[in-house]
């Protein structure tokens, strides 16, 4: 069985050629309509069910469209509306789903609520975020990073913020694609100890970008956060802003990323996310392209 369940857990050589052929689907609809088929239609006669415990627009909306470009359909399910949010157990739930679909992409809080899944399920599963992490974003930043900058082995990425679950999928890539990675963010905020030895941490934003090739950052309060922690986590990350003078810090030509949804004025900028450095948009583009590859893998298609 192929889940995708993080990046960690998948063959390095298999992270490549899915990002590789993900940039071929993409190059092979230029200039289509987003509701066109692809020439190739590998998910027809399949049913996927895409589950969210959390709100989405991009997860929700580039899966959906990549199953029915590749000839398949959709139920998109809100865990609060199905018995699993009112006591059926994830085991229970993944062994019927199983019965009548043939891919279960999941965002949930848990990830042993994701473990679980794939375990009893007897269809791939897909991770599309957890408390912990979210490959399927990481997987749409190397392809970007990729069609701006070339390969990016080797290359300095640096992380200002909160080291959360995005930072958390950044690191295990950074092992997988044998990328530098620098986390620069308050010590209160550091990335959990399991991923020490990915990565390296300068608290001084202004001497962590020197020769960034990428500026990433996310959001200071993620959806598994307590809305109470607000204000504290405002007052501890200001510092960390990704601002005009933090990215002339930066290579001349280093690009900016942001998973979205971003809080302009807030992590970045406004003038970094519009201005010539910033790569969001392609990078929300990009989730639909590398998902698509994503499942063809996991269907082994
Ligand atoms: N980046 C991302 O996963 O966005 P959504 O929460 O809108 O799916
Ligand atoms: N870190 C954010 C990412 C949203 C796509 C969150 O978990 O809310």
């Amino acid at each position: 069985m192929k889940h995708f369940l993080d990046i960690h857990q998948t063959d390095p050589a298999d992270l490549r050629s899915i990002i590789d052929n993900a940039a071929t689907m993409k190059s092979s609809r230029l200039g289509r309509p987003r509701g066109a088929p692809d020439d190739e239609q590998p998910l027809k006669d399949h049913m996927v069910a895409l589950i969210f415990e959390k709100p989405s627009t991009r997860t929700r909306v580039s899966f959906d469209v990549g199953v029915r470009q590749m000839g398949g359909q959709t139920m998109v399910l809100s865990g609060a509306d199905m018995q699993l949010g009112h006591g059926e157990t994830i085991a229970d739930t993944a062994r019927v789903l199983s019965r009548y679909v043939d891919l279960i992409m999941i965002r949930t809080f848990e990830e042993a609520t994701l473990l679980e899944m794939a375990e009893y399920a007897s269809v791939p599963v897909i991770n599309g975020l957890t408390n912990r992490t979210h490959p399927c974003q990481i997987m749409a930043d190397i392809m970007t990073f990729e069609e701006h900058s070339g390969p990016i082995k080797g290359k300095k990425v640096v992380w200002s913020g909160d080291g959360n679950n995005v930072f958390a999928s950044f690191a295990h890539a950074a092992k997988a694609f044998d990328f530098e990675l620098v986390f620069t963010g308050p010590q209160t905020l550091d990335p959990e100890a399991a991923l020490n030895g990915l990565y390296t941490t300068e608290r001084d934003p202004n001497k962590a970008v020197e020769g960034a090739d990428l500026v990433v950052t996310d959001t200071w309060v993620s959806m598994h956060d307590p809305q109470s922690a607000r204000e504290r986590r405002h007052n501890q990350l200001r510092g960390y802003q990704v601002n005009d003078a933090l990215m002339a810090k930066a290579k001349p030509d280093a690009l900016f990323m942001h998973c979205l949804p971003a809080h302009r004025d807030d992590e970045v900028t406004s003038s970094v996310m519009d201005g010539p450095s910033s790569v969001i948009f392609d990078e929300a583009e990009n989730r639909l392209h590398a998902q698509k590859s994503v499942m063809r893998w996991c269907l082994g298609k």
